[in-house]
């Protein structure tokens, strides 16, 4: 496995695998790999002649210096789980190597409506910086695919809307999210988690499911405000929003019939950890 430090050494990468005709399959990543990460590579692993496998903690996606400083960082680690899984290439770049001082250009990306709501509320910035990297990312490697993780629901939208406005040419592939055996999706910040908290945290799956046969027989605004009462109630949560939208515009909806595609998406402050997850409630056929 290749591990490329520099954008000069990662467009040589590129160029040579696109010259000889291989598909490239893109998987960007924060590092401090686990198993929902690894799913994503997998999956890129069988459907591509090459994989590319970013590591980069995006220093202007976090809207925290505090979360950005305590994001768990574990490249060698990571580096050995990616070749065991047949990763070709691994991106490693540092920060000065990302962003270099004299391109400190704040170009504004158009992220649609989509990206106003949600993390987008409640974390300003965020989806600038998430597009920043990506546009960066995909120019570098020019992937024909890209995979992400339903986990971050809303990003994966942001993140087909940046395809549209930039003329960038990849294909988007959305993969699941996976659980712990307890239900907790798995998350690099899960690691931040005391055991007590740890032990708590599988309550917020525990009440989504809960909440999707509650819903079956009561109006979208009962399943929202049970779920919220639900989570509060566990000492040491808070949560930060629940949104039940459409999954296409990520617009509140008022009824179950507003749409044939709803999901909810949660987060939740568990003590200092912010944790994200989101459930189906409906799905087209
Ligand atoms: P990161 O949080 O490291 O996640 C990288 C990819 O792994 C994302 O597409 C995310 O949705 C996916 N992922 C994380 N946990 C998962 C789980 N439990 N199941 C399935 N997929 C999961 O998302 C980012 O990094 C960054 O915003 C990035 C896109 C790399 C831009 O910096």
């Amino acid at each position: 496995m290749k591990i490329i430090r520099t954008l000069y050494d990662m467009t040589e990468y590129r160029v040579r695998q696109r010259d000889r005709g291989a598909s490239v399959g893109f998987v960007p990543t924060m590092g401090a790999l686990h198993e929902g990460h690894m799913s994503l590579v997998e999956k890129a692993v069988k459907e591509n002649e090459v994989v590319v496998v970013s590591l980069f903690v995006n220093p202007i996606q976090f809207n925290n210096a505090e979360d950005f400083e305590k994001y768990p960082r574990t490249e060698e680690e990571d580096f050995k789980l990616l070749a065991a899984a047949g990763v070709d290439a691994v991106f490693a770049p540092t920060a000065s190597e990302m962003y270099p001082a004299e391109n400190d250009n704040c170009k504004e990306y158009k992220l649609g409506n989509v990206a106003e709501v949600m993390e987008g509320k409640y974390r300003p910035g965020h989806f600038q910086g998430v597009a920043r990297v990506l546009d960066i990312l995909f120019r570098l490697v020019n992937p024909h695919r890209a995979y992400f993780g339903e986990k971050d629901f809303q990003q994966i939208a942001v993140v087909r809307n940046l395809i549209k406005s930039e003329g960038l040419n990849v294909e988007i592939v959305a993969c699941p999210i996976k659980r712990a055996a307890d239900g907790l999706a798995l998350s690099s910040r899960n690691a931040r988690l005391d055991s007590e908290q740890r032990q708590l945290a599988p309550e917020i799956y525990a009440t989504l499911k809960y909440s999707v046969e509650y819903s079956k027989d009561h109006s979208v605004q009962a399943t929202h405000d049970t779920v919220v009462e639900r989570i509060d109630a566990i000492p040491g949560m808070k949560v930060e929003y629940f949104e039940i939208v459409d999954a296409r515009t990520l617009q509140t909806v008022d009824e179950w019939e507003e749409s044939n595609w709803i999901v909810g998406c949660i987060t939740v402050y568990c003590g200092e950890v912010r944790l994200i997850d989101n459930i189906t409630y409906r799905l087209p056929n």
